[in-house]
């Protein structure tokens, strides 16, 4: 078994320094959490997982999580922030079913709203049940990489896993240039589509085509234009089997049935789940969808849609860890991360940068040196 160093025990409890909160009105801020120890002989309880986090990485949805936390019922406990994280895996609970070792690199995600289990600290002891995504590292890539995989891989893998006729098919992803759209690019071209077309701005094009976009149109010259080249593509390729949209964008709703595939034909329109500011500062109003959108949606729930519509939050999916693994070796995975912060004494700073909505991938924040490698 590889030998690894456990935390130092207080008084029955291992000290883990968090990035927390407690509501919309409190700051973010670094507190001591005390976990509490199994036994004398074990940290982990038999179905718990222990592992040192080397870094984290910031989702938009954790801005949203500590805006929609109120001040009165779950308002005065303390929450801790974040889901993504990298670290190393120090001990695991006897009745663990897992393929994981101990001294294992593993990247993964927790989210869990208004709650303790999530990753922003030092050391994550969680129930195995707790983790959405729990996966080795590859061996090609750093831990500060890995850190920003678990969230964006996972929820644009729900989208496409299931949907029908990608083999050879036709996909559109609005929002090419966002960190989960990214890896939708990843995933339809792993589930063998053969046009990808994104929505993006000129400045993520290239990584988009790079990605695997066989076609971009860029949303920056307005709405008008969007639809306008999604019809002339659509002309040449035939309609869509699959539209993934990560970025909540109505400017097609009124199109889809002249784009979308029909529901006997296998077509399917997929929203990620968030708010409708794509300003990463949201507010309650933010939450509260377009005409347009509420139409398409309550349209599919009365079975009044020519395609399928599914809402998606990132969730467990059993084939994810599988089909991950076979991604990365075929050497086809990229991951963009767009910088690194510290995380004891800049994660302010990271949380400004996430506002901004300017980042180009991934924000990480790194406990200690060994995060740059994954050794
Ligand atoms: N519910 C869940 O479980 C869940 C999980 C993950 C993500 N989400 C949500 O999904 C959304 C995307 O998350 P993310 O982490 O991928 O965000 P992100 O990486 O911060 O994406 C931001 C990028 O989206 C692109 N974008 C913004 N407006 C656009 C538009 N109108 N058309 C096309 N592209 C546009 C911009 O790229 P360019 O301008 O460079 O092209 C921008 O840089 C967020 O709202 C997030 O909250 C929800």
């Amino acid at each position: 078994m590889t030998s690894v160093t456990l935390p130092p025990i207080e008084n029955n409890k291992v000290i883990s320094k968090a990035i927390t909160f407690q509501n919309h009105s409190t700051p973010w801020e670094l507190t001591s959490l005390k976990l509490p120890v199994a036994s004398p002989e074990s940290i982990v309880q038999p179905d718990q997982i222990l592992i040192k986090t080397a870094a984290v990485a910031l989702n938009p949805v954790d801005i949203l999580l500590r805006e929609l936390t109120p001040r009165r019922f779950v308002g005065s406990s303390i929450k801790v922030a974040g889901a993504d994280f990298s670290g190393t895996i120090l001990q695991i609970g006897s009745s663990v079913e897992t393929d994981l070792k101990v001294g294992d690199k593993v990247f993964g995600n927790l989210l869990n709203p208004f709650s303790q289990n999530n990753s922003f600290t030092e050391y994550i002891l969680q129930k195995n049940s707790t983790f959405q995504v729990l996966q080795k590292v590859p061996e090609q890539v750093s831990l500060v990489d890995a850190a920003g995989l678990g969230v964006v891989s996972n929820t644009s893998y729900q989208a496409f896993k299931g949907s029908k006729n990608l083999d050879g098919g036709n996909v559109l992803i609005l929002g090419g240039g966002s960190s989960v759209g990214y890896f939708g690019i990843q995933w339809a071209k792993y589930f063998g589509a053969k046009n990808i077309v994104v929505t993006a701005s000129s400045s993520s094009s290239e990584s988009a085509l790079q990605a695997g976009a066989t076609q971009w149109i860029d949303y920056k010259k307005g709405k008008e234009n969007e639809f306008k080249e999604t019809k002339e593509i659509v002309q040449s390729i035939g309609k869509f089997d699959l539209i993934f949209d990560t970025i909540r964008d109505d400017t097609l709703h009124s199109h889809f049935c002249d784009i979308l595939k029909t529901k006997p034909e296998g077509g399917k329109l997929v929203i990620v789940a968030g708010s409708f500011s794509h300003a990463h500062a949201p507010r309650y109003l933010d939450m509260v969808p377009s005409i347009r959108f509420v139409r398409t949606v309550v349209r599919s729930m009365i079975r009044f849609s020519s395609f399928d519509v599914e809402v998606l939050t990132c969730q467990y999916n059993k084939t994810y860890a599988e089909d991950f693994a076979k991604l990365a070796s075929s050497g086809n995975l990229r991951i963009k991360t767009d910088s690194v912060f510290n995380f004891y004494t800049e994660y302010q700073e990271a949380y400004n940068k996430l506002r901004l909505d300017q980042a180009k991938g991934k924000i990480i924040l790194t406990l200690g040196e060994d995060a740059a490698t994954n050794t």
